[in-house]
């Protein structure tokens, strides 16, 4: 609790910087990556990717997925997860987990864009599961942001927050931020659903509906305000914010009304004893 508040508080400005640091960084990878997503898709180079694919999954998935991705005690079997699950897992870091148990959390990948594409190609090999969306899937132009506003708090916003700041869970897990992730991240998750986030199939929350989410969480995050929040918009932050300064406005009453009422008593003494 203390450490959140921590870190809640720290200086705006270097919010904004790292904010727009990572729309700019985002914007220039979703570009490349865009692209090279075409070139790895080709027809000749499918099996070559599936075959390096397969090897780099043996070096650094194996030990816990099974040799096979059959899935061991460890870890779930990856046949029918997808190249959507396994691009989402590995490009936010989260897969290869460090170890087995921990909470997986984003954190910086050491794979290339094209090595995650060659072990997704593997993965969807064994067949099923979700291609990873292409840049038109993902595109927010013409988005209707105010149907996107609806659809995130039906769905999104009780795990992840009225302003996708994130929140914690009940069952002692949380939901992250979703400040920094892709639009490509955004489908992804809703198309696999990650640990314990459910899977929105398209049957759930159509194509479109999906895109207009994307717009919804990507703009909310344009709309430079630092910390990803204003203070008008409410979220786990403000809420927070002001039960800690309503809390904190409690305890000064109450040790003023101590205060008192030991002047009271300081008071009240000598009269008795006289
Ligand atoms: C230390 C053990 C470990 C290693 C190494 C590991 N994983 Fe995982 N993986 C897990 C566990 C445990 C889960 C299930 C928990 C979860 O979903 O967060 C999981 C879940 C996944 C999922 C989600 C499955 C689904 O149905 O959505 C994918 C995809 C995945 N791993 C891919 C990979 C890939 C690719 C690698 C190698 C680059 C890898 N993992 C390495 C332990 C591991
Ligand atoms: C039941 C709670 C729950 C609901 C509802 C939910 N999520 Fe999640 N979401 C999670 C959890 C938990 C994770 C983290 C999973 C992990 O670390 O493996 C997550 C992860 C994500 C991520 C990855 C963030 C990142 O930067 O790595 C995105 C994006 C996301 N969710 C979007 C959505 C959207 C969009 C919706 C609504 C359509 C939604 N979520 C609904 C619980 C939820």
């Amino acid at each position: 609790m203390s450490l959140n508040i921590a870190r809640r508080r720290r200086p705006a400005a270097g919010y904004a910087a790292i904010a727009g640091g990572l729309v700019v960084v985002g914007t220039l990878y979703a570009g490349l990556s865009g692209g090279s997503a075409a070139s790895a898709s080709a027809p000749s180079q499918a099996s070559t990717a599936v075959a390096h694919g397969k090897s780099l999954f043996e070096t650094s998935c194996s030990s816990c997925h099974g040799l096979d991705a059959q899935g061991t005690s460890q870890a779930p079997s990856l046949v029918g997860a997808g190249a959507a699950a396994v691009d989402f897992q590995m490009s936010t870091g989260r897969m290869p987990a460090k170890e087995y148990g921990a909470e997986n959390e984003r954190k910086p990948t050491h794979f290339t864009q094209q090595q995650i594409y060659d072990i997704a190609a593997y993965v969807a090999s064994l067949g099923g599961g979700p291609a990873i969306p292409d840049a038109q899937q993902v595109s927010t132009k013409g988005a209707d942001t105010a149907l996107g506003q609806q659809l995130f708090s039906t769905n999104c916003a009780q795990c992840h927050g009225f302003a996708g700041a994130g929140g914690a869970l009940t069952y002692g897990k949380s939901a992250p931020s979703l400040n920094v992730a892709t639009p490509r991240q955004i489908y992804e998750a809703m198309l696999t659903g990650p640990e314990a986030m459910p899977v929105f199939g398209d049957g759930t929350i159509t194509p479109s509906e999906k895109r207009d989410i994307i717009a919804l969480i990507t703009q909310t995050r344009d709309e430079a305000n630092p910390g990803g929040l204003s203070a008008g918009r409410t979220g786990p932050v403000t809420e927070g914010l002001v039960i800690w300064l309503g809390g904190l406005g409690f305890l000064v009453l109450i040790a003023m009304w101590l205060t008192a009422k030991r002047k009271d008593h300081a008071k009240a003494e000598p009269e008795q004893q006289s």
